[in-house]
């Protein structure tokens, strides 16, 4: 008898329920083809978040080469003892210039970002509203802060209203992603804004899947919709379309100083190495000066969703780069998933507990170098799988 036996009961029950997750482990990639441990064949990728294809461009690369050079690897400590680098203070003035907020601070993940944000700040009293999609961080941190929470459907914002016209509360927070990660859609951020002025409420947007991908500097969707100066609190992970890594939490200098004196995972922790903060100035620079990359991620998304369609397929409310393929059950969708792979597609299949039951999917994420080709060859290949 082991200590653990009843880790296998939990793991069999999961195998069951066809909600067992593996590793799938990457022995080299190229230009968009990714050789996996045990396969033969490459595979083009359907499920990376480097939606622009910076984490590999040779900008980047040279840039953290140059930083290893002269800083080695770690930053030794957390950033309040002795592990804070010019090349992190770089990093958050450059944010909160592209953000258009008054302060900027670095975060070791997004993951963490949203903890210290939705932990720190809201306190017994208040009231955090959040989308009912929001990410698992966001709503882990909701649920273990002291604030009261709950959630709000994004179609019907009636209940969000209703919320938000509650006067027992000292403070209330609404809380949303710009871009769904598994949706693909779009946070109606115009009418979150005006809900926020009615109520005098504080709007925290999570930009996770939007920043570098729209706006006319890849600042985000809240550029490109011109609301800089009406959110409060933007959360920017940079492990997606920057290709890097850590977050960025931007807002007024205030909030800045009480998340560096109060925010326990910014305070306990080891800095984010310096050689990241040199991957995302490369990142920021190519993103800035390269728009040609969000125009042909948009132009992508816009065919693969046109020639789903075509062909019958049920792509929810996607309108951006991050276009799903809802199939529902969870066994049906790993079998679509591992015969696509078997095919040269790798197309993640997404299941309960990351999206509702009955709406597990392929989550397709594109990147701006995917050809028109390979994305005939997906989609033909999935007519094949599905309609089988
Ligand atoms: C909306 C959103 N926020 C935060 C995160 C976490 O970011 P990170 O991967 O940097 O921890 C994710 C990750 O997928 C995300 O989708």
């Amino acid at each position: 008898m082991d200590k653990f036996d009843f880790l296998d009961e939990r793991l069999t029950d999961l195998r069951e329920k066809h909600l067992f997750r593996g590793l799938n482990t990457i022995e080299s990639a190229d230009d968009g083809l990714v050789r996996f441990m045990g396969c033969d064949s490459p595979k083009v990728l359907f499920c990376s978040n480097d939606y622009l294809d910076i984490a590999a461009d040779k900008r980047v690369k040279e840039a953290v080469c140059q930083a290893v050079g002269k800083y080695g690897y770690g930053a030794s400590s957390s950033r309040l003892i002795c592990g804070t680098h010019k090349l992190h203070l770089g990093v958050e003035e450059a944010f909160a210039g592209l953000l258009a907020c008054e302060s900027a601070l670095l975060f070791n993940s997004g993951w963490t970002a949203n903890e210290a944000v939705l932990k720190t700040l809201p306190q017994k009293g208040d009231l955090v509203l959040l989308d009912r999609y929001d990410h698992a961080s966001i709503i882990d941190a909701a649920k273990s802060s002291e604030a009261k929470f709950h959630t709000f459907r994004r179609d019907d914002l009636s209940r969000l209203e209703r919320f938000l016209s509650n006067e027992a509360y000292n403070r209330k927070y609404i809380v949303t992603e710009s871009v769904f990660s598994m949706d693909g859609d779009r946070a109606d951020l115009q009418k979150l804004v005006e809900l926020k002025n009615a109520y005098g409420a504080i709007l925290i947007v999570d930009e996770a899947h939007a920043v570098g991908c729209f706006g006319p500097n890849g600042a985000g969707l809240i550029e490109e919709l011109g609301l800089s100066a009406q959110v409060d609190i933007i959360i920017a992970p940079l492990g997606k379309a920057f290709g890097a890594g850590g977050a960025i939490v931007a807002a007024q200098k205030n909030v800045i100083d009480y998340l560096i004196n109060k925010a326990r995972p910014f305070i306990y922790t080891t800095a984010p190495p310096p050689v990241n903060c040199a991957a995302i100035m490369a990142a920021l620079d190519i993103i800035k000066t390269e728009p040609a990359r969000r125009k042909k991620l948009a132009e992508n998304a816009q065919y693969l969703r046109a020639e789903l369609t075509k062909a019958g397929f049920d792509t929810g409310p996607s309108s951006t780069h991050i276009v799903p393929v809802i199939i529902g059950d969870a066994e049906r969708t790993m079998r679509v998933s591992t015969e696509l792979f078997e095919m040269g597609y790798f197309a993640c299949a997404i299941r309960p507990p990351t999206v509702a039951n009955d709406s597990s999917r392929l989550r397709i994420s594109l990147q701006c170098s995917h050809t028109a080709e390979q994305i005939d060859g997906l989609v033909n290949a999935l007519r094949v799988v599905l309609s089988a």
